[in-house]
């Protein structure tokens, strides 16, 4: 990837995936959500994570702050084992937190379930296990749409166009897909309750460099909506580089933390997390 990856050039201009009436109205109808106000902090943020599994089990994050805004990219990148993936569990609220709290869009959220979030608007994509594998492409997008009492056939339209080789495969089992076409179904399957936010554990695992590029190409088209995106991602120095803000985890806590820019420019994260 190279150059500017806002240029206009890039992606298409189809803004359909979201509401086209913006922001704010993107959950579900007829799901209960409380008006949010909005707030003068980022819309997502995990502040000051502090917290393990389970009750008794040791911290493994350490006063992490993980936050992105409206319509933009949010990369967190580091070691393995730096508690990346534990962060966005503990965002999504899979993880008791000891320390520290969850705001989305200025609500206080820390006390609710994941399935709440999702109801409160986030979408998750996690580093595994993220789709039905003996169900169909399209039953996957279906289990997505779990939360919805509406009629979501034009959420899966909608995710059809963004990636056309899943409505070509739509009667297919998941299973059976490549392993880019897999991470597509898990996307899509998390964009069907409309969230404001999607949550990404490392997309581009496993994938190709061109396939990584054209799934970096949906996430900049999903962003452009209007969602926000927090992303995990292995492969740092291309994440960052489409990345608003990025992170750097390393041992639970923030190491470094800037502009995806910043990042990729700052000579102790390139030797130490970008190599050189
Ligand atoms: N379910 C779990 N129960 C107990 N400990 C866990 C669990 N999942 C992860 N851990 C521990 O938490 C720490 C951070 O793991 P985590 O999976 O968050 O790292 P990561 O940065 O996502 O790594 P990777 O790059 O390999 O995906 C590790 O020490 C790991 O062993
Ligand atoms: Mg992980």
């Amino acid at each position: 990837m190279s150059g500017n990856p806002y240029q206009d050039d890039r992606g298409n201009k189809d803004a359909s995936i979201t509401n086209p009436h913006g922001q704010g109205t993107l959950i579900a109808s007829g799901t209960q959500v409380r008006p949010m106000p909005g707030g003068d902090g980022p819309f997502l943020i995990g502040e000051n994570m502090t917290g393990g599994y389970g009750k008794a089990g040791p911290d493994i994050l350490h006063g992490c702050t993980i936050a992105v805004e409206k319509g933009e990219i949010a990369v967190i990148v580091g070691p393995n084992g730096a508690g990346k993936s534990t962060a966005m569990k503990a965002v999504f609220g899979m993880l008791d937190l000891r320390e520290g709290r969850v705001l989305l869009d200025g609500e206080d959220i820390t006390q609710l379930t994941p399935q709440a979030r999702v109801r409160y608007g986030m979408g998750f994509v996690p580093q595994t296990s993220n789709i039905f594998t003996s169900m169909t492409v399209e039953e996957n997008l279906e289990m997505g749409a779990f939360i919805r009492t509406d009629d979501f056939r034009k959420t899966m339209e909608q995710v059809y166009e963004l990636f056309p080789i899943l409505r070509e495969k739509r009667h297919q089992a998941a299973g059976e897909l490549s392993g880019g076409q897999r991470q597509q179904v898990a996307v899509g399957r998390a964009l069907m309750t409309q969230p404001k936010v999607l949550m990404l554990d490392e997309p581009t695992a496993g994938v190709s460099p061109i396939v990584m590029d054209e799934l970096f190409d949906r996430i900049i088209e999903v962003a452009r909506t209007g969602i926000s995106i927090l992303m995990v991602e292995q492969n740092a120095r291309q994440a960052l580089e489409i990345a608003d803000k990025g992170y750097v985890l390393v041992q639970g806590a923030n190491g470094y933390s800037g502009t995806g820019k910043d990042l990729l420019a700052n000579p102790d994260v390139r030797r130490s997390f970008l190599g050189g």
